[in-house]
């Protein structure tokens, strides 16, 4: 990290069902190679440098399945940026890097990067792990194909997501329709005028979203603990 003495609240959002994985519960306590997914992501969190604390919004019926002096866990809400809302009550430093249970392939250079560059920054509100978009993208409607968009400048978000608590606030604050339909916190401190920083990320942070992405996960994390 940029600042050493930079400290930092990780927020896990973990309250997801897990619908298309369908797994027959929730997605951030399927068993991934050796333990529940969620736990890759804390351990990670907690080998990164400047990482204080750590505050985890679970599933109703799971905030008892988790534990350490370290963890905090809070009762997430309908969408994933109400469950980083709730987390961030519990939340008392100045930075806050939010991240994703459903992405444990998270290594502590990822987090210590992406808080890094938020750092290294003073009017930057926040600064994400994105990855440049490799394949074509068309903008289609009815599978009719209207355009092919240039990718040039295009970047797929991802998590760890480090931001100022305070830009984070104000924008989890801000219109409670557009809060429900976020996919990332970033675009909720966008809407609201703030400076977010793309952080390069490597490949293999990857997300999982389905069945397919759950054995890829399992291969890469059993080849990472050297089974
Ligand atoms: N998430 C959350 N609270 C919600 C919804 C999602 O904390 N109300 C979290 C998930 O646990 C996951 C992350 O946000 O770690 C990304 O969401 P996604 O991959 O969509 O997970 P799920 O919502 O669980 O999956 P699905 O959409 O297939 O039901
Ligand atoms: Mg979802």
């Amino acid at each position: 990290m940029n600042s050493p003495s930079a400290s930092v609240t990780a927020v896990v959002a973990a309250a997801g069902s897990g619908e298309r994985l369908g797994a027959g519960g929730p997605k951030a306590f399927v068993p991934l190679a050796g333990r529940a997914m969620v736990e890759w992501s804390i351990a990670a969190l907690r080998a990164a440098a400047g990482v204080r604390s750590i505050v985890v919004a679970c599933p109703p019926g799971h905030v008892h399945e988790l534990g350490g002096r370290d963890l905090g866990v809070v009762e997430g809400g309908a969408a994933r940026s109400q469950s980083v809302a709730n987390a961030l009550e519990a939340v008392g430093t100045d930075l806050v890097v939010v991240h994703d249970a459903a992405r444990p392939l998270l290594t502590p250079q990822l987090v210590e990067g992406v808080v890094g560059t938020l750092a290294a920054d003073p009017e930057a509100d926040g600064a994400i792990a994105a990855t440049p978009v490799v394949d074509t993208i068309k903008r289609a409607a009815d599978r009719v194909v209207g355009a092919t968009v240039d990718r040039a400048s295009l970047w797929a978000a991802q998590t760890p997501q480090a931001f100022r608590v305070e830009a984070l606030r104000r924008a989890l604050a801000g219109d409670p329709g557009l809060v429900a339909a976020a996919t990332d916190e970033a675009m909720l401190v966008e809407a609201a005028g703030g400076r977010v920083l793309i952080h390069p990320a490597p490949p293999g942070n990857l997300k999982v979203t389905t069945p397919t992405d759950l054995k890829l996960a399992e291969l890469l994390l059993a080849e990472r603990s050297g089974h």
